[in-house]
């Protein structure tokens, strides 16, 4: 396989992919004898040296514990976990960086909105909308506030092409509609969302607003004043960054008004068995010693993204993503689920007659990694009459050639099958 690396230049961006994917030490690896494909990114993304060291150096250089110390040791970590706050709120082009809560992941910084201020606004009656293209953490987290209450929970449908339909939104937001909890971006399918749109129908009735931006934080710039949501959710392990670490970013109001979810150190400013006070946020929804390690990995993700830029990014993921729809749509018995408006991130698609896990066990054998499964989107499968699909997804350092072996190996497995 030819691995030469180009520089690309869509819409007028450059990006020298030779060596941007020589900073990912475990693409340049051989899976089975051939060289590693790696079309899994919305699982999660490889992560450059620049993440690794950070990671390492705070375990080797200044290891110690937030908040707490008074040593130098302590001070050096609490100023670096702190200054990732405010990268995450730059990214975010959040006001605020005490808006910006670390969690371990997008899933809970979903439930902890759920469990807090969900609870304080949804009664009996009332209900949540979410729509028929959420990953399971979109789903679930809402379904057990609904029961618990006494709730209903909506959906908004999606359309054959894989869109959701957005022209009966008056009906389905309505005054009994408390919150509104969205995907910006489909894990599953690809599809980016209106979610302006549907933020400013939820706002016009009272609603809450919940981005769950997993999929997109990693592949556009995102602007949460402009998107006008109340809360927005993303995992630093999609973005180039360590597991364990994630953000719950809420309007600072609403953040300082909910009730703390989880009691223990850190989150507390006093403690007597007759009562205790809350320390302000974000460190309200903080408790315990948090994955320091995982924050100050994510810091140095985020200035590994920025220094290329999320605009040369989407150009570059775009790029590639139009590449594979018409190359993929040129394979015989391969079948594209969903033909959505825009599209970021990933493809997935069903070869005949063959079932996605046999698929991607032979891809993986031709060293092309990718994911076969529901992709933790069960209703949305469902809706297309499947139970699986393979998909491939993207990231930074993926390239054209990336494209060109799922391809080849696609023809092999139906050389397997046939
Ligand atoms: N949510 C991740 C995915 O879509 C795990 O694969």
């Amino acid at each position: 396989m030819n691995r030469q690396s180009h520089t690309d230049e869509p819409g007028g961006t450059s990006l020298d992919l030779a060596t941007v994917r020589s900073l990912f030490p475990c693409l340049q690896q051989q899976i089975h004898g051939n060289p590693l494909v790696y079309l899994d990114s919305a699982a999660t993304t490889q992560k450059p040296i620049s993440v690794l060291e950070a990671m390492d150096g705070y375990y080797r250089e200044y290891c110690s514990n937030i908040h707490r110390g008074i040593h130098t040791l302590s001070e050096r970590a609490t100023a670096k976990y702190e200054d990732v706050r405010n990268k995450v709120a730059a990214l975010l082009r959040a006001p605020d960086p005490r808006s910006v809560v670390f969690t371990s992941g997008t899933t809970e910084a979903i439930n902890l909105v759920a469990r807090t201020i969900g609870r304080e606004r949804v009664g009996s009656g009332d209900e949540v909308l979410i729509s028929a293209m959420e990953h399971h953490a979109n789903i679930v987290p809402w379904q057990m506030l609904c029961e618990e209450q006494g709730a209903t929970l909506r959906v908004i449908p999606c359309s054959d092409e894989g869109d959701l339909i957005l022209d009966d939104l008056v009906d389905l937001i309505s005054e009994k509609t408390r919150i509104v909890a969205i995907g910006h971006v489909s894990n599953a399918i690809g599809t980016v969302n209106d979610i302006k749109r549907i933020i400013h129908s939820a706002r016009e009735m009272g609603a809450l607003t919940v981005v769950d931006a997993a999929q997109s934080v990693p592949h556009m710039n995102i602007d949460v004043e402009d998107l006008g949501c109340d809360f927005l959710a993303f995992s630093g392990h999609k973005v180039y960054g360590p597991t364990g670490s994630g953000v719950l970013w809420g309007r600072l109001e609403l953040l300082e008004a909910m009730k703390p979810w989880q009691g223990g150190g850190d989150m507390i400013r006093t403690v007597s068995f007759e009562k205790t006070t809350y320390a302000d946020v974000p460190l309200k929804f903080e408790a315990g010693t948090p994955d320091i390690a995982a924050v100050i990995g994510l810091g140095a993700a985020l200035d590994f993204v920025n220094e290329i830029g999320l605009d040369a990014i989407y150009a570059h993921e775009k790029e590639l993503l139009d590449e594979a729809v018409a190359k993929l749509d040129q394979v015989s018995g391969v079948q594209i689920v969903g033909r959505p408006n825009q599209r970021a991130s990933s493809i997935s698609f069903v070869l005949d007659g063959v079932h996605p896990h046999d698929v991607g066990t032979i891809l993986d054998q031709k060293g092309v990694a990718v994911r076969a499964g529901h992709h933790c989107a069960m209703p949305l499968m469902k809706r297309f009459g499947l139970v699986a699909t393979i998909r491939a997804s993207f990231g930074v350092y993926s390239e054209s050639e990336d494209v060109d072996s799922l391809v080849e190996a696609i023809d092999e497995v139906k050389v397997i099958f046939r």
